[in-house]
């Protein structure tokens, strides 16, 4: 008798199905209340980490936004396990307290895993890019990669200069990249990506930058260092070809995308700063580079060990930075002020988010710096080292101590590998995984001779003529 149009049903069911409906409507009602609290539509998920959230914007969900990219096994059963959690939470019967527990499991965030990461030149971003390298290799999890360690740079990025990707969306961005939003946004879609990077007090960077581009000497300043800095920024340089001028000036947010047009330009720069604000997810500052690896874990919902890092290509100390004068560091932030507008505005902002997560966060930070510690005393020898980063440039290494255990060495190894050494492995990994791909589909642009020879289960043989 139950079929769904069949009008003959009695009374008893009727009555049943109206009672049934007035329950659900009524859990329905009572846990909309609730689901305000901690879910929040994918709407949302583009503020989730910009200033403007409020509290409760950033309250974390483990609901992925909805994407036309495909998205990898791993996301959906994420996001099955959350609708399934959903569905048990509404039936469960009313009269049952929500358990702190359940909201919790509600809460919970998953790890993100498409991240963009910007990376500056002089400020600490050779460490980022090697918890980046770390994470995704052990996850298996797929780089956009160049053929050298720059993507396209100082060009904008333009997404044919990676190599061939290979089919599914990419989870990295961490080699040198001019910022282009048009090409990045396409590859890293903004409502199902992070995007970070990182920037460095501009007297300190410019320093570097300078001192390591040989700015002063390109231009004919002498090769001292610091007479060569300070006779740079006497009149500083008029604009000079690009390639030369690159990072002469403003050199943080060349790399971010600025103009040159726009260096002198106060409203110019004021606008770009609120675009990059709105930009980036994450501005990190490298002059706090433990409380913003820290704020980006728990931000991307990683686990402090996943941020544990050893300073990549520091200089060496008898390369280490000049004393400069006062009027030498008035003149750096003078030359470059497009720069020091935009490290003062998001130096605030990160201490803001610092400040919104709460007292836990100098928890973490305090297990942060003590995992650190332990890892650098277990792995490392106090015998300085020095390692070829590219060319002639040598950077501070480390020495692993000889006798570790596997897991250890491998970890701390790791930690110590270069970004060139990296690359290198990384593109290897993606070349081995594209084997099948590219037997299966090819690539127009091979170069290689084909012949329809090459096998021979299908050779021609013609009819046998019979007449
Ligand atoms: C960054 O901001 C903090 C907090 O406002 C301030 O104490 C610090 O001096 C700033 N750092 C620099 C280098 O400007």
């Amino acid at each position: 008798m139950a079929e769904s149009n069949n009008f003959t049903c009695s009374g008893k069911l009727w009555k049943f199905l109206l009672f049934l409906s007035v329950v659900c409507i009524f859990l329905l009602l009572k846990f909309d209340g609730q689901k305000r609290k901690s879910f929040r539509g994918p709407e949302i998920k583009n503020v989730l980490y910009s200033s403007e959230g409020t509290e409760e914007t950033r309250g974390k969900t483990s609901t992925k936004p909805s994407t036309k990219t495909t998205i990898t096994a791993k996301e959906t059963t994420t996001t099955q396990v959350a609708a399934t959690t959903e569905i048990t939470t509404l039936i469960t019967p009313s009269t049952t307290p929500i358990s702190s527990e359940k909201v919790t499991e509600e809460t919970k965030c998953s790890p993100e895993q498409y991240i963009l990461f910007l990376k500056t030149h002089k400020a600490g971003s050779s460490t980022m890019s090697n918890i980046f390298f770390r994470y995704g290799d052990s996850r298996d999890l797929s780089f956009v990669l160049g053929s050298d360690t720059l993507i396209g740079w100082p060009t904008r990025f333009r997404i044919g200069q990676a190599l061939a990707f290979d089919g599914t969306r990419p989870n990295f961005l961490c080699s040198h990249t001019r910022f282009n939003k048009k090409a990045m946004n396409h590859l890293f879609p903004k409502d199902a990506s992070k995007y970070v990077t990182i920037v460095r007090n501009p007297v300190k960077q410019f320093e570097s930058a300078f001192n390591y581009m040989e700015i002063g000497r390109k231009f004919g300043f002498g090769t001292n260092p610091t007479e060569a800095l300070k006779a740079f920024l006497k009149n500083g340089i008029s604009f000079n070809d690009i390639r030369k001028s690159t990072l002469a000036r403003n050199p943080q947010m060349f790399d971010l995308g600025l103009d040159f047009k726009f260096y002198q330009d106060a409203k110019a720069i004021k606008e770009y700063i609120e675009f990059l604000e709105k930009e980036f997810d994450l501005v990190l500052i490298s002059d706090y580079f433990d409380e913003s690896v820290v704020l980006m874990k728990r931000l991307l919902c990683w686990e402090l060990d996943d941020v544990l890092y050893a300073k990549s290509n520091e200089r060496l100390d008898k390369d280490k930075a000049p004393e400069l004068s006062d009027d030498t560091k008035e003149n750096i932030k003078r030359w470059n002020k497009a720069d020091v507008l935009m490290y003062e505005h998001f130096n605030q902002t990160l201490w803001r988010r610092i400040e919104r997560e709460g007292k836990d966060f100098y928890d973490d930070l305090t297990n942060f710096r003590r995992m650190k510690q332990e890892l650098k005393t277990k792995c490392f020898s106090d015998k300085p080292s020095r390692q070829l980063i590219y060319g002639n440039k040598y950077a501070k290494g480390f020495t692993l101590k000889s006798d570790l255990p596997s897991d250890l060495q491998q970890k701390c190894g790791r930690m110590t590998r270069t970004e060139n050494n990296y690359l290198a492995y990384l593109r290897n990994k993606r070349a081995a995984k594209l084997v099948g791909i590219y037997r299966a589909a090819p690539n127009e642009d091979d170069k290689e001779k084909v012949s329809w020879d090459a096998a021979s289960d299908y050779k021609y043989v013609p009819v046998k003529k019979t007449r």
